[in-house]
Order: C-alpha cells, then sequence, then structure tokens
C-alpha cells in the first residue's frame, strides 16, 4: 500500500525490495484485473461506452455487479492485512528492514528507540515511516554545514545538548500553546537524543515550496548517496554541537555565518502561483495561474478525476494532491486567501504539524492532537454502541479556512460544506431557486443519488444532516456575531460537545485553515469518520482509506452517494469501518506512537544535518 501512496517521484527501496513489491503488486492487480473481467462479462453492454455510466450501474441485477464501495473496502482489506504481515518483532528484524527499504544503516540510537517500541507495545511495521524518509530524505543532497548554518538565526526551536530539551524563542508573544506541547513530547525521549536544533513552524500556514526540477535533483541525489557499508567504517556517536555566540553581526562571511532563506509574504491571494511551481510539468496544475476573478461560483472539473472509480476515491493520496485537480485552486481557502502567508522556494528544515503534499516540511503530529484539551478529543469518552447512535452526521465548528470575505467567499471549502449539507438549501436549488453561491448539484452521472433524480434531494439530506457553524470567523469580524456576507445564506447553531457528537454514526472531518484538530479523536471514537483534505499528516502511512475511514472528495460533490450507500441498506458496512478505526488508531495513534514516531525522525534529522553522516550507522546487529 505503502509504495501506491508515494507522493514523490522516487522510490525508497532497493532494487530486491522492489521487485518483490512489484510482485506483490502485480498479483493484486491480476486479481483486481479478474474481477473486473468477471464484471464486463456480467455486463455484456459494456461495449456501449457512449451509455451514461449510471444506466450501467443502476440497472445492471444487483446480483452480478457489486458496489464500487464494497470493492474498495476489500482492497483495502486485502493491502491493511498485507501491512500487519510485515510487522518486525526483534531489533534485527527492524534493522534489516530497514537496510532493505532505505538502502542505509538505521541510524544510531536505533536500538534504544527500538527497545522503547517493544515497551510501549508499539507496531513497528517499517512502511509506517515513509514519511520520515520522504521528509528528511532531500536534506542529504544539501552540505551538512550548511543546513546548520541555514538554521542558526532562527527564532522558534527546541534545543537538544546533553541529553537535555527546552524550548527557544526570541519572540514570547508569538508563542503558541502547541509548542509546549511539542517540547514536552520531546522531553520524553530524554537523555536518548543527540544534540540538535529543531525550527518550529509556528503558523497555522505551511511554508516551504521547492521548484520541482530542483527537489527532483535534490531526490536523485539523495538515492545517488545510499550506502550500506561495511560495519568496520561505522561511526556510531553524532557529532556533539559547538556552541558558538549566535550571529548578531553580519560582518563576518566566514564559513559559520548564517545563511538567511527568502521569505515571501503579503501575497495571501496568491499562494497557488507559488505552489504550482512544485508541481511536475505533466500535471494539469503545472501551468495553471490563481484565478483573478473570485466572487463568482466555483468551477467544477467536467469529468470524475482519474483516481477515482465510479466516483468514489481509490488513491486517498492522489486525491490529496492539488497538482492534479487544479479546480481545487478555486475551492478551498488555501488558495483563495489564507489568513496569512511566509513562504519560500529554498529547501529549508523547519517542522510542521500539517503540509500540502508538494511543500517540504518534516512533519510532526500537529500541536493540537498532543493536546489532551477535551473541546478537541471528547476527553475519555469516545461513544457507546453503534446501535445506540443516532442515523445521521453531525458537524459543528468554525468558518475557517482562510480569509474570507464579502468578495471571495463563494469558493471556500467550509462554507460549501455548510451549504451542500443543509436540506433547505438543497431544496430551494431544487426548485429552481438560486440558493446557493457555492455550489451546484453535479451533472456528472457518478455523483446522482436517485433522491437527486427525482428532486427529493433536499428533503432526504434534511432528514439526517445537523450541519452548522458555531463562529462565522467574518472578515472583518462583526462585533454581534452574524455576517452580513453569509447570513443570507446561513446560521449558527450552538455547539455540541465532542463526546456528544459521538452519538451520532457519521463523523465528516473537512480542513479548516490547513489540517482538521479533530481527525485523530475522530478516529478513536465510535462512529464512523469521512474525511476530505488537501494536506497531509504523520499518520498517513499508517492508516488505510476504505478500511479505517471513508475518503470523500474535496469538491465534496461524492458526499450524497457516499451517505446513500451507508445510510441506505449498508448500516453493517458504516459499523465495520468505524470499529476498525477506532481498534486501529489505539494501537498506532496513540501519545506513545506519536513520540515514537517523533524520535525516530529525530535521529533521522540528526544524521542528516551531521557532518560524520555518511559514516553513521546502527551496526551492533551485523557484529558478533
Ligand atoms: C506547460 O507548459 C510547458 C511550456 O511552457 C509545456 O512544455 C508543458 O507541456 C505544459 N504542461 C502541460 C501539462 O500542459
Ligand atoms: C496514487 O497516487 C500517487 C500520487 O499521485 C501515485 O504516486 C501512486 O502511484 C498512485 N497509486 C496507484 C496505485 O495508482
Ligand atoms: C450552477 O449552474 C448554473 C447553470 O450551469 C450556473 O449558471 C450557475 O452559476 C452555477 N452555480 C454554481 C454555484 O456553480
Ligand atoms: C425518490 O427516490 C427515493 C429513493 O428511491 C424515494 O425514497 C422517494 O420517495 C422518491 N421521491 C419522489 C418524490 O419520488
Ligand atoms: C449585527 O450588526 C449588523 C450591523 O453591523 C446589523 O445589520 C445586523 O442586523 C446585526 N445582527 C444581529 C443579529 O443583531
Ligand atoms: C440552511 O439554508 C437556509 C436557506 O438558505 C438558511 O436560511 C439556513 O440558515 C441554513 N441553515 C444553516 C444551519 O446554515
Amino acid at each position: 500500500m505503502m509504495s501506491a501512496r508515494r507522493l514523490f517521484p522516487f522510490d525508497g527501496a532497493l532494487p530486491n525490495a522492489s521487485i518483490r513489491r512489484r510482485i506483490r503488486y502485480l498479483t493484486v492487480a491480476s486479481f483486481v484485473a479478474v474481477v473486473v473481467y468477471l464484471a464486463v462479462l456480467n455486463r455484456p453492454w459494456a461495449h456501449l461506452d457512449n451509455i451514461p455510466h449510471i444506466d450501467i450501474l443502476h440497472h445492471a441485477p444487483s446480483t452480478t455487479s457489486k458496489h464500487a464501495i464494497d470493492k474498495l473496502a476489500l482492497e483495502a482489506q486485502v493491502q491493511f492485512k498485507q501491512l500487519l504481515g510485515k510487522r518486525s518483532d526483534t531489533l534485527e528484524q527492524a534493522a534489516s528492514r530497514y537496510r532493505e527499504r532505505r538502502g542505509r544503516h538505521p541510524p544510531p540510537g536505533f536500538k534504544a528507540w527500538f527497545a522503547a517500541a517493544k515497551n510501549a507495545d508499539a507496531i513497528v511495521v517499517e512502511d509506517f515511516f515513509d514519511r520520515i524518509h520522504h521528509d528528511i530524505g532531500p536534506f542529504w543532497a544539501l552540505d551538512p554545514k550548511r543546513l546548520r548554518r541555514m538554521i542558526k538565526d532562527e527564532q522558534h526551536f527546541i534545543r537538544v545538548r546533553d541529553g537535555k530539551a527546552w524550548f527557544v524563542s526570541d519572540h514570547l508573544e508569538l508563542r503558541q500553546p502547541w509548542v509546549q506541547l511539542w517540547t514536552e513530547l520531546v522531553q520524553e525521549m530524554m537523555p536518548n537524543l543527540p544534540d540538535l536544533d529543531m525550527v518550529l513552524n509556528v503558523m497555522d500556514e505551511t511554508r516551504v515550496l521547492v521548484p520541482w526540477e530542483e527537489m527532483n535533483r535534490y531526490v536523485a541525489e539523495e538515492q545517488r548517496k545510499r550506502r550500506v557499508f561495511h560495519p568496520s567504517e561505522a561511526i556510531t556517536e553524532y557529532t556533539k554541537y559547538q556552541d558558538e555566540k549566535r550571529d548578531d553581526d553580519d560582518d563576518d562571511d566566514d564559513d559559520e555565518s548564517a545563511i538567511k532563506v527568502k521569505w515571501v509574504s503579503g501575497e495571501e491571494h496568491k499562494y497557488w502561483d507559488h505552489y504550482r511551481v512544485t508541481c511536475p510539468p505533466d500535471t494539469p496544475g503545472h501551468n495553471v495561474s490563481s484565478l483573478e476573478k473570485l466572487n463568482s461560483p466555483p468551477t467544477y472539473p467536467t469529468h470524475p478525476m482519474p483516481f477515482t472509480v465510479d466516483g468514489f476515491i481509490q488513491n486517498f493520496t492522489a486525491s490529496t494532491d492539488p497538482c492534479l485537480q487544479p479546480h481545487i485552486r478555486g475551492m478551498h481557502g488555501t488558495f483563495i486567501e489564507s489568513v496569512s502567508m511566509a513562504t519560500t522556494h529554498s529547501l529549508f528544515p523547519i517542522f510542521s504539524g500539517c503540509k500540502l503534499p508538494r511543500n517540504n516540511e518534516i512533519l510532526i503530529p500537529a500541536g493540537m492532537i498532543l493536546d489532551s484539551y477535551d473541546l478537541f478529543s471528547g476527553g475519555e469518552s469516545h461513544g457507546g454502541d453503534w446501535a445506540s447512535k443516532r442515523n445521521e452526521v453531525v458537524w459543528r465548528g468554525v468558518g475557517s479556512g482562510g480569509r474570507h470575505k464579502d468578495d471571495n467567499w463563494w469558493g471556500f471549502h467550509r462554507h460549501r460544506f455548510m451549504q451542500m449539507m443543509n436540506g433547505t438549501t438543497i431544496s430551494r436549488l431544487e426548485d429552481g431557486g438560486d440558493a446557493a453561491p457555492s455550489f451546484n448539484l453535479s451533472d456528472l452521472a457518478e455523483y446522482q443519488t436517485e433522491m437527486q433524480r427525482n428532486g427529493s434531494l433536499g428533503k432526504w439530506v434534511s432528514s439526517f444532516s445537523d450541519v452548522a457553524y458555531v463562529n462565522f470567523e467574518c472578515f472583518p469580524r462583526q462585533e454581534n456575531g452574524s455576517c452580513w456576507y453569509l447570513d443570507p445564506y446561513m446560521e449558527l447553531r450552538g455547539k455540541i460537545h465532542m463526546k456528544d457528537q459521538y452519538g451520532y454514526k457519521f463523523l465528516p472531518d473537512i480542513d479548516g485553515n490547513s489540517y482538521s484538530g479533530r481527525f485523530r479523536a475522530f478516529m478513536r471514537s465510535t462512529s464512523l469518520v469521512l474525511k476530505s483534505t488537501i494536506y497531509t499528516e504523520w499518520h498517513e502511512d499508517r492508516l488505510v482509506p476504505w478500511a479505517h475511514f471513508v475518503p470523500f472528495d474535496n469538491t465534496y460533490a461524492d458526499i450524497y452517494v457516499i451517505l446513500d450507500y451507508y445510510l441506505n441498506g449498508h448500516d453493517d458496512e458504516a459499523r465495520k469501518i468505524a470499529e476498525a478505526s477506532q481498534d486501529w488508531s489505539e494501537k498506532v495513534m496513540r501519545r506513545e506512537d506519536m513520540m515514537l514516531y517523533v524520535w525516530r525522525l529525530l535521529l533521522e534529522y540528526a544524521r542528516v544535518m551531521d557532518p560524520s553522516r555518511d559514516r553513521l550507522g546502527f551496526v551492533d546487529d551485523l557484529k558478533d
């Protein structure tokens, strides 16, 4: 699965592993091919390709054609079983799988890390850490001395020296609460970490966007540098930091002085133009500019996305990638207008709680999800039995997503979601009214339910949906809490505490200014999580879409067909995913798991920043 969900154009494994994976892939592919072939055999009319897809789906006898969601769920089970089969139980297994997949020795400190993982009953599957290597890999192309100079004058960082960790900031007033949470997490690993300085992104927005051509060179360079050297060559101690005084005067240009990267700011409505240079030249996003006109309804794609089957997301990683779907630049607040922007096109080592698929930050678990504050987690309550829950959809949150205003709000994703889940709004649309500036009912056959075709979609949505803002976050903010440009279309409703939201079966989760802080809590609940995002987080390699959550598209156009499936006759399928997500997240998304992820990441980071990095390695298991 992990190889199938890769984000960068490189394959992290050595040839023999990649051949093995290719064989596995071929096995799965031929299985899928047989299934598809049988499906075609059962549909003698399939050669009539000009017949709208929907007719085939709906006229086919249900005994011969399984619903696409059933097939996707089945594939997800296969992927998940394969993943579980790769668990490492011993240090030797873990180290050898590391060498096979990464083409290097594990970093020094790997033994203590593995012991801590065992101690915490963590499930160690090498693939779970792919993200670390995607994020750190490109830094192998830069000189470690240079990297240290790049972060030398930074203002917010966690410092580790002699087995102790603390937070350093020049601007106390800028401190975010999650900085403390990150520092506490790093302190839990002490005294097991080498010296390092870890620069933190304290903004909501993501920061680093290296142009595609340059990133490609870095990735190739990293691959070229991989080497599993003879154990006798290994250095097992990281180089200590010599803390000189920080550069206050810029007069010395010796090779110790700070290198400053250039930050672009004040172009909050042009983020797409900075983003698209990271898109591969053959993707549709690469050549299209930011939208000039924002005060009009968004433009939808006229065909289903290539990462879908029958309209449902098959490749979740691809579905998060704006390069593949340039319409997202007009359908997500991140690209319409963010609240702030400070971005660079230079590869720069900065740690962040989330990022867009082509951003180059180093991911750590977001501060908000480390928080035990029960607004975001529901505290100890994870909800009751499936059978006791309301057969409904609930969502509460604020109108975040970027800086929306009276002349740009149409495309903001949260506003679209509010309107699309509002039955009254849909009914007015169905009656020919002009009720919904933020969306249109899709005319793609894939996304049409029976209810849409017979004009009762609004009525149906009203019967199960309780979706509303608790605060508009209007710009400029209105004192009395209302929002003149949104008021005609939506209204605020009271907060619903997380633990009460768990009394509903269906919990959709959408992006805010960036990632959504509730995802982990939702996963640990007994309800079903429906997830849509353009952001990537630390856990992506350990969750399997359709096995642990239900993915939906960032246009939200598939939300009705998905809910139609689960609400109308597939309650058991919904319950199974809800139970699996709770069970699995209690195994691989615990606080211990986040700590272990960051610990391994920091060993990797300390090595790539170390002047002796080419010979730093854990080799104990190879010596007798
Ligand atoms: C983008 O433009 C470049 C030249 O400007 C061209 O070579 C490339 O094929 C274009 N890519 C796409 C996807 O249209
Ligand atoms: C899923 O999408 C990613 C990103 O576009 C791609 O690299 C990967 O090959 C895709 N996986 C499959 C199985 O198509
Ligand atoms: C909906 O479709 C109609 C007809 O194509 C178009 O005039 C209108 O602008 C669209 N509205 C939205 C919100 O896309
Ligand atoms: C539309 O279709 C749905 C689902 O088949 C059905 O429950 C509903 O009664 C129909 N409504 C109308 C107005 O025909
Ligand atoms: C809020 O204030 C605006 C003027 O700023 C006014 O037009 C609106 O009616 C007020 N709304 C409420 C609910 O009081
Ligand atoms: C639903 O839509 C109607 C009609 O546009 C609007 O009056 C109402 O406030 C909306 N409800 C919510 C919860 O936003």
